[in-house]
């Protein structure tokens, strides 16, 4: 079947690595089963693989992609939750020690079809397109879970998002307008802030800017280049959650203020199960749609990675076997 598949690792020249062509079918063991890819979405995760961040040499060649919505061996619509984990562990996916994202241990979804285990497999609702529900596993999932779970924000809290242009970001800003949080965002792009603007962001800054007044919380996933901005732009007692450090994680570490204004800094990665059927309940319910930056063909992911590379997208970019 024709797959976009890691065949070597390059820290500095990602995209080298990345091969086009067939590759086996995918056989299902005991307990899992088979999807029919009809969307699946890049996420800067797939970027990572290919520098060799989160995937190692003898697991390859490695199918990238986290994410697919597709049918299932019945002909059912469904979308995939990429988070697999151990068949003992019982509770939040996330927190098993043994957890891995397709693509990372299992082969991944930028194929025509790609096995998983049945409980991976949840109902895709009708009002979403293939396109929309594969923008979902991942980066929307992501969040999901650092706002309402890790951060736990209430309507009417005010949230600044670092670097408005990303898939999660854009996912934020979006999940934030709809829950009646005040969301202002951050992002390198003049171009970038306007659309965040018309997506229903309050207000926007450039990068570093200081903010009208202290917010809530602060969402991160850009890490070394807006550490020490998010952790100056919290009032006392306010949560910065990092999923992400995309420009680098040996940021200042921000000690003095973090422990004299009792800051909280939580981690957060990925969503359970429950949590991206509540989102997809959520989707489905009130109109809420990813952004979607553009649908290519398959053939054409080195195109899209290369996009994502050069940090020029808005929203998600998805693929269609
Ligand atoms: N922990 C998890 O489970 C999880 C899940 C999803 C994603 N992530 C991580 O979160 C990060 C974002 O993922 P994504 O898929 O949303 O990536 P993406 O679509 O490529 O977005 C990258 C974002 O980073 C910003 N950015 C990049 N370099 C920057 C720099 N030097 N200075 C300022 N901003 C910069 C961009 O903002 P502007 O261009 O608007 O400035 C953009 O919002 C990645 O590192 C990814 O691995 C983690």
């Amino acid at each position: 079947m024709f797959s976009a598949y890691a065949a070597r690792i390059d820290p500095e020249q990602p995209l080298s690595g990345l091969e086009l062509g067939e590759r086996p079918e995918p056989e299902a063991p005991e307990g899992w089963t088979t999807v029919t890819v009809k969307a699946t979405s890049l996420n800067h995760h797939d970027l990572w693989s290919l520098r060799g961040v989160g995937l190692s040499e003898k697991a390859l060649p490695m199918i990238l992609g986290c994410d697919a919505a597709g049918l299932d061996e019945d002909g059912n619509e469904v979308v995939l939750h990429s988070v697999i984990s151990d068949d003992a562990w019982r509770g939040d996916e996330t927190f098993d020690p043994k957890r891995s994202i397709l693509s990372e241990r299992h082969q991944g979804t930028f194929a025509e079809r790609v096995v998983v285990p049945r409980r991976n497999v949840l109902s895709k609702p009708p009002e979403l397109t293939f396109e929309e529900a594969a923008c979902l596993p991942t980066a929307w999932l992501t969040a999901y879970r650092m706002l309402f779970t890790r951060a736990g924000v209430v309507p009417g809290s005010t949230v600044l998002v670092q670097g408005a242009g990303g898939g999660v970001s854009t996912a934020l800003i979006v999940l934030c307008a709809a829950a009646g949080v005040r969301v202002w965002i951050t992002s390198r792009s003049v171009q970038k802030r306007a659309r965040a603007l018309e997506l229903g962001a309050d207000r926007a800054f450039e990068p570093g800017e200081r903010l009208p007044e202290r917010v809530d919380a602060v969402m991160e996933t850009v890490g070394a280049a807006t550490w020490s901005h998010s952790i100056k732009s919290l009032k006392p007692g306010g949560t910065v959650v990092i999923s992400g450090a995309t420009s680098g994680d040996a940021p200042p570490a921000e000690l003095t203020r973090i422990f004299f204004l009792q800051l909280s800094v939580v981690g957060s990665t990925m969503g359970t199960r429950d949590e991206l059927e509540r989102l997809i309940r959520l989707c489905a319910e009130t109109g809420v749609r990813p952004v979607i930056e553009s649908v290519l063909p398959l053939r054409e992911a080195r195109q899209g990675l290369e996009q994502l590379a050069g940090g020029e997208t808005f929203g998600k970019i998805v693929f269609t076997p």
